[in-house]
């Protein structure tokens, strides 16, 4: 099954969460209010082609080759979407990634909602209506949720807020808005250089780690403590605060893996390298003056995050202190980006 036309590709984005989401309810549901910068360099390109009368099917591609456990994924994901255009079409999906899948550079958030922009874009063309940017995004977002919660997130340029909170108008739930209009000049150029201590796949999925808080010993006091972080956030983004963003930040950061470490069965992500990175930034941070902090996914891979403007005195302190035990040359030098494109 492969068509010569009728074709959609767009590229879409990681992002970072900076407050969080861990732990989910019902179909997708967020356990707490998140946000998320969008990332530039690391990305999904997805190209969905497809032939309209032809009896349905999904044929999926990973990198040009046929991906059973990824094809799987893909089939439930929109068959579970119960789409009433989808059943007579026939689908192929090619997808490819610029960065390791599975490493915890949230690489579900660029694969899942490359695939719901695409998804979205041929409704329009089978509808023959096209929706106005924000429905187009607020669609294809929630699609996208459906799909791994922290992709609903990445269809916006630079920030991005999912989850109702009484804090921010029309934020919600079932998808991600966009938040790029309340950032402070301070953080409108915020570099992400990701330290790739492993790229080796996770030894415990985020799915698998979202159920665990079901029942978490912590469950209420992490769903107050991401509100809290998200509260005194917002202020902080829109005044230009980075003082309370890093307490905000590496907290979050933390919380995230103690929780994992805390969960019944529990485990451990971080690598002895993710500390020492952690430490050397701090210890750099408290000798520079600097404001450079870090977050961390669901992985042991450490994001550097700063103003862009200090790159050059960040690239030295990285190379005087980290790049020998660092993964040779496994830096990936991301910033805060402009969002998702439409290729074709
Ligand atoms: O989207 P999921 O189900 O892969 O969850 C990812 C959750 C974290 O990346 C750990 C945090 C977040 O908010 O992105």
């Amino acid at each position: 099954m492969m068509f010569k036309t009728n074709k959609i590709t767009w590229r879409s984005p990681s992002n970072i969460a900076i407050v969080k989401y861990w732990g989910k309810q019902g179909k997708q549901i967020p356990m707490n209010p998140s946000l998320s910068f969008t990332l530039d360099h690391c990305h999904t390109e997805t190209s969905v082609s497809w032939e309209l009368n032809s009896g349905g099917g999904i044929q999926f591609l990973y990198d040009g080759q046929p991906h059973p456990t990824f094809a799987e994924k893909v089939k439930k994901y929109i068959s579970g979407l119960q789409l009433p255009w989808m059943d007579d079409l026939a689908l192929v999906i090619d997808s490819k990634n610029n960065f390791p899948h599975s490493a915890g550079i949230a690489s579900s958030a660029s694969a899942m909602s490359a695939l719901a922009l695409c998804l979205v874009s041929l409704e329009e063309e089978l509808n023959g209506k096209g929706l106005d940017i924000c429905q187009f995004r607020t669609r294809a977002s929630e699609l996208a949720r459906l799909g791994s919660g922290s992709a609903c997130r990445s269809v916006y340029p630079e920030a991005s807020l999912w989850g109702q909170t009484d804090e921010v108008p029309y934020s919600s739930d079932l998808f991600g808005i966009d938040w790029s209009g309340d950032l402070a000049p301070e953080f409108k150029e915020v570099s992400d250089w990701i330290f790739i201590v492993s790229a080796s796949e996770k030894s415990v999925s985020s799915t698998a780690g979202h159920k665990l808080m079901e029942h978490h010993i912590y469950r209420e006091g992490r769903i107050a403590q991401a509100r809290q972080n998200l509260n005194h956030l917002i202020p902080a983004l829109r005044k230009g605060d980075w003082v309370s963003f890093i307490q905000i930040c590496e907290e979050e950061a933390l919380s995230l893996h103690g929780l994992m470490m805390s969960s019944r069965p529990s485990y451990v992500l971080l690598e002895p390298d993710s500390l020492r990175i952690i430490h050397a930034v701090r210890q750099f941070r408290e000798q520079s003056g600097l404001p450079v902090t870090f977050t961390i996914d669901a992985g042991p891979n450490i994001h550097l995050l700063f103003e862009s403007k200090y790159e050059s005195a960040v690239q030295e302190f990285v190379s005087r202190e980290l790049e020998d035990f660092i993964w040779p040359g496994k830096i990936i030098k991301d910033k805060m980006g402009k969002g998702p494109e439409r290729i074709s």
